[in-house]
């Protein structure tokens, strides 16, 4: 076992883990995050994207003990005060999500993408959020979300 100290969705946490614990499992499994949530095995879908340092990362794909003394920001996290991340309320707004399944990965990666460039195209969205899948909306919706979460951060 090992010793890990880290803040999670605002608050400091530390456990003893397995070394080959996974991030997104101890997330659920010791957490109960379970807003977080595993798609594949086979780190394609992008489902379990939460933000390390505040950059989006899949947490299949990065184990436990790496994220020691960093911080983690799941989609439960991302609500301030009762009010949804202009990202969430847009998502909401554009009905961007039918089984909903990929959704808290999906505005994850959106943030990541809106923090790094606030006023995307269509195509640099897309390029974006290339990384998580959904198997229903047909990705329209979600663009939409996108941008409409960009009108409103720029209007801000
Ligand atoms: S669960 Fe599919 S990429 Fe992590
Ligand atoms: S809404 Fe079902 S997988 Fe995206």
């Amino acid at each position: 076992m090992t010793r890990i100290e880290l803040t999670v969705d605002g608050s400091p946490v530390s456990d003893d883990v397995e070394p080959r614990m996974l991030l997104v499992q101890y997330l659920r499994e010791k957490l109960g995050k379970t807003g977080t949530v595993i798609g594949c095995d086979t780190s394609n879908c992008g489902a379990c994207t939460v933000h390390l340092d505040g950059r989006s990362v899949k947490s299949c794909n990065v184990l436990a003990v790496q994220a020691d003394g960093r911080e983690v920001t799941t989609i439960e996290g991302l609500a301030k005060d009762g009010e949804l991340h202009p990202v969430q309320a847009a998502f909401h707004e554009c009905h961007a999500l039918q089984c909903g399944f990929c959704t808290p990965g999906m505005i994850m990666q959106s943030v990541d993408l809106l923090n790094d460039n606030p006023n995307p195209s269509e195509e640099e969205i897309r390029v974006g959020i290339e990384g998580n899948l959904c198997r229903c909306t047909g990705y329209h919706n979600i663009v939409r979300a996108v941008q409409t979460a960009a009108g409103a951060k720029t209007e801000a």
